[in-house]
């Protein structure tokens, strides 16, 4: 999979270089580029914003520097999906992050100050699949962070990218409900002791001991997501 981002902070991006996204990109099982919207401006200031249409407070993304840097970008036969971080999509779920691990190419494009022209999506439309995703009820500052969890989230899930593929199986909100707690050695810490059921070595009771874990966890903190 191909992944770019369109950014005025391609520095966002660095981390991306790290840990199993970096190994992941040395492998080439993903590819990441940064790419400066800046680099697409005509004028010497490489000016990105201007005044709203209508008034109303800051700034808005000008169109002419996204059309350019799409143009380059989007693959002529249509199957990028352009992603646009942004309070006003739809909301970004586990499911939304395995149906783009399956896609060829993605790019984000990340909007600064009050948003992008909406223009550049209506062009857009016509020559790939474009998504408005929010990451969560809160707004942010720009696109990039969203989109970094966002790649993460998604990348984590094309084969290859994650050695042991068995630890996507039982993570929160893979099975639609949270994760279960979990415990590691020493038996005994600070007066706490691990639950008896996880030491006894019984494979059906511990499998039923973290199912109950995990409805009552998920009934407790996040009731909506319950059947
Ligand atoms: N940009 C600003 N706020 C955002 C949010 N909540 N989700 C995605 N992109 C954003």
């Amino acid at each position: 999979m191909r992944i770019d981002a369109v950014t005025i902070f391609p520095e966002y991006f660095a981390a991306l270089d790290i840990s199993l996204l970096g190994k992941a990109q040395e492998n080439k099982v993903i590819e990441f580029n940064a790419i400066d919207l800046r680099n697409y401006t005509q004028d010497k200031h490489r000016t990105v914003d201007d005044s709203p249409y209508g008034g109303g407070a800051g700034m808005l993304m000008k169109p002419e520097p996204w059309g350019e840097a799409l143009d380059e970008l989007l693959n002529p036969d249509g199957s990028t999906v352009l992603i646009v971080p942004s309070p006003a999509g739809e909301l970004f779920k586990q499911a939304t992050a395995q149906d783009l691990s399956t896609k060829e190419h993605i790019v984000f494009a990340c909007g600064r100050y009050e948003g992008i022209d909406q223009r550049v999506f209506d062009w857009a439309k016509d020559k790939a699949e474009v998504r408005l995703i929010s990451l969560g009820d809160y707004v942010l500052n720009g696109g990039e962070v969203a989109a970094m969890a966002m790649i993460e989230a998604i990348a984590r899930l094309i084969p290859g990218v994650i050695g042991n593929a068995d630890s996507l199986v039982e993570e929160s909100h893979s099975s639609g409900l949270l994760e279960y707690p979990s415990y590691t050695k020493p038996a005994v810490w600070r007066d706490l002791e691990v639950p008896e059921v996880l030491r006894g070595g019984n494979h059906a009771e511990i499998a039923t001991w973290r199912q109950e874990q995990s409805v009552s966890r998920t009934k407790a903190v996040r009731p909506d997501l319950l059947p």
